[in-house]
């Protein structure tokens, strides 16, 4: 069912808007069909596992998807699951008991999964467990394979996402007032998965602010307009606010201030492009893209959602990333008008790369009934509004930025296959 469709048309207008100031920009640059339609990683699959060769459409970065597999283990029995466990029970699934009669089993693997994502990767969006669970000194213990392709503007160092860890116990950053979203009906594993999935966007957000920062940094070591520098500054004030009402909604799910810690800087410094064409081309995958796909995916989170708290805050967050997105489209057409055929070349090799990837958003942690109402619909609504919001609104502003047909409807894929 589609239920963003109205604020689709009007994000998809306002984004044409300013994609037609700029159009035929690249085209004049001297950049009309001669850029590699297939991108730089092959044609893209349909994410899952194992393949670290497809371009997949990664919103972190546009860049190949980031598989990591490792061992998670969580204290089992856990304090407040009570002898039953949470879907463990003595099922066919679980394996341990080694630790004495009173231990039950192992959750099977697909249970586990609930417990093993607070351990995640930020960035994420995909999350397999591979094996049945080891009971081995009062834990269980899993091997997971995390896909890392988060949604909206990450903080890059060499093509991964950094961001800050959680930190439990006490927090300045939960919103004030705080959003209190209504508890009651919900079971304690759907408040555990609610906790970890906004902790972790509270954690992108967070991510967020970071880029935002070095963005407005890099607009000014080339030369940009002060109206874009000043809005790069209003967006990181946004992401701070998004930041903060995440961690209060993932707080009141989990019973406990919950916040970022330290946000890790490599080495202490900030990484800061004065290449335009690296800058252009980043703000595609990044702003154009990501933060596009972002404001889609909130408004069709908001639209889903019947707890008036979540509601709020995702209504706002949609808001604010279509502003997001609207400020990389102008500072994408602003370095189109004033860098050459370089930066024409590397922005639309940005765009027909994303736009021939498609989605591969595989798995996210969600489902229908409490978690859509709080927020977190199932896997198969995201992608379908990721795929709605590519193809009728990054495509056709794409198409009028650059003034040609390089990534038409309905036929990117199709044509990276033909390579
Ligand atoms: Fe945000
Ligand atoms: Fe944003």
């Amino acid at each position: 069912m589609d239920r963003s469709f109205l604020f689709r048309r009007r994000i998809a207008a306002q984004l044409l808007g300013v994609a037609l100031a700029g159009m035929g920009v690249a085209a004049a640059q001297g950049c009309g069909n001669d850029v590699d339609t297939e991108g730089p990683g092959g044609q893209g699959g349909q994410g899952g596992q194992g393949g670290a060769g497809g371009t997949g459409l990664n919103m972190v970065g546009g860049s190949t998807p980031a598989f990591e597999t490792k061992t998670e283990c969580f204290a089992w029995p856990q304090a407040d699951a009570g002898s039953g466990g949470s879907g463990g029970g003595g099922g066919a699934g679980g394996s341990g008991g080694a630790g004495g009669s009173m231990v039950p089993p192992c959750p099977p693997k697909d249970a586990a999964l609930m417990h093993v994502q607070s351990g995640a990767p930020v960035g994420y969006c995909s999350a397999v467990v591979n094996t049945e669970g080891v009971f081995e000194d009062g834990e269980c213990c899993y091997e997971v394979t995390y896909e890392t392709c988060g949604v909206g503007r990450p903080y890059l160092v060499e093509g991964r996402a950094r961001a800050a860890t959680r930190t439990a116990g006490r927090s300045s950053w939960m919103d004030s007032p705080l959003p209190s979203p209504d508890l009651a009906g919900l079971s304690p594993d759907e408040r555990a998965l609610l906790a970890v999935a906004w902790t972790h966007d509270g954690l992108l957000e967070h991510a967020s602010i970071a880029s935002f920062g070095r963005f407005a940094l890099e607009l000014l070591a080339v030369g940009a307009p002060a109206e874009l520098v000043a809005r790069a500054h209003e967006a990181a004030l946004d992401e701070v606010r998004h930041a903060r009402l995440a961690f209060a909604l993932a707080s009141a799910y989990a019973g406990e201030p919950l916040g970022p810690g330290a946000f890790p800087f490599a080495g202490g410094a900030v990484d800061v492009s004065t290449n335009l064409a690296d800058i252009a081309a980043r703000a595609v995958r990044e702003g154009c893209i990501g933060e596009t796909l972002a404001s889609l995916l909130a408004a069709e989170q908001a639209a889903r959602a019947t707890d008036p708290a979540v509601r709020e805050a995702l209504e706002a967050i949609a808001e604010d990333e279509a502003r997001h997105a609207e400020l990389a489209w102008r500072a994408v057409t602003w370095a189109l008008r004033s860098g050459d055929a370089t930066v024409a070349r590397a922005v639309r090799a940005a765009f027909v790369e994303a736009l021939a990837a498609g989605v591969t958003l595989e798995v996210r942690a969600g489902g229908a009934g409490a978690l859509e109402a709080h927020g977190r619909p199932e896997a198969a609504v995201l992608r379908a509004s990721m795929a709605r919001a590519l193809e009728e609104v990054v495509r056709p502003a794409a198409t009028a930025l650059l003034g040609s047909s390089a990534a038409p409807a309905g036929e990117g894929r199709e044509r990276a296959e033909r390579g």
